[in-house]
């Protein structure tokens, strides 16, 4: 798709409160993650000064959606074949959404972050993910564990086609590779803290202004 061809819906849409809060807590649960990852050798030592900026460019995970159909985004039933295609452009889009970024904005501490994580968020380690289909180490560890958070994340939180899933079964899912596979070392050293973390993040999300 070229550059001029994406269309978004006003970003009016990333103001509503619960969006700003949801972003909040998703920024704060996946700096958590990336701690824990460091301190156990998991994460690149190096990485350590960019923890916050790769947080903040994880709230920008599924910016793409808002150039997808509406109807797609929000059905309750399940997708068709034709329509999760389609919806699995949203990794691409963010990519090309970010690159239509005013220069100011690519110079950014986040940018790159931001756009790997767009991109690739939807890899899975045996290969059977997308956009790329990238397999193991090819997925910058980073992303693996904002998509391990995002994955959690939309587990535990009601969807327009499903309640919020208890956290043993949430774990047990991705566990069973309901949601793609991870590889199970990260998966291990995040199993006993999922809940933990994710509840802190949002506690911590009402007593901060959200994405300050
Ligand atoms: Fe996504």
């Amino acid at each position: 798709m070229e550059k001029n061809q994406v269309r978004f819906v006003p970003i009016k849409h990333c103001s509503k409160a619960t969006e700003r809060m949801h972003g909040a807590y998703f920024r704060d649960f996946v700096q958590m993650m990336l701690c824990h990852a460091w301190s156990i050798g998991i994460l690149e030592a190096e990485l350590w000064g960019d923890i916050p900026n790769i947080a903040k460019a994880a709230v920008l995970h599924d910016v793409g959606k808002n150039a997808l159909p509406q109807k797609i985004v929000n059905k309750k039933d399940k997708l068709t074949t034709k329509e999760y295609e389609e919806m699995q452009q949203h990794t691409i889009l963010g990519a090309a959404f970010l690159d239509l970024l005013v220069p100011e904005v690519k110079d950014s501490d986040i940018y790159d972050y931001a756009r790997e994580i767009c991109f690739h968020h939807h890899e899975r380690v045996n290969g059977r993910g997308f956009p790329q289909g990238l397999c193991g180490d090819e997925i910058p560890t980073y992303v693996q564990v904002v998509s391990l958070a995002d994955v959690y994340d939309a587990l535990r939180t009601d969807r327009s086609y499903r309640e919020a899933i208890p956290p043993e079964k949430a774990v047990k899912m991705i566990y069973d590779e309901e949601c793609g596979a991870f590889d199970p070392d990260l998966f291990d050293a995040f199993e006993p803290l999922f809940e933990e973390f994710w509840k802190l993040a949002h506690t911590l999300a009402k007593d901060t202004h959200p994405l300050d």
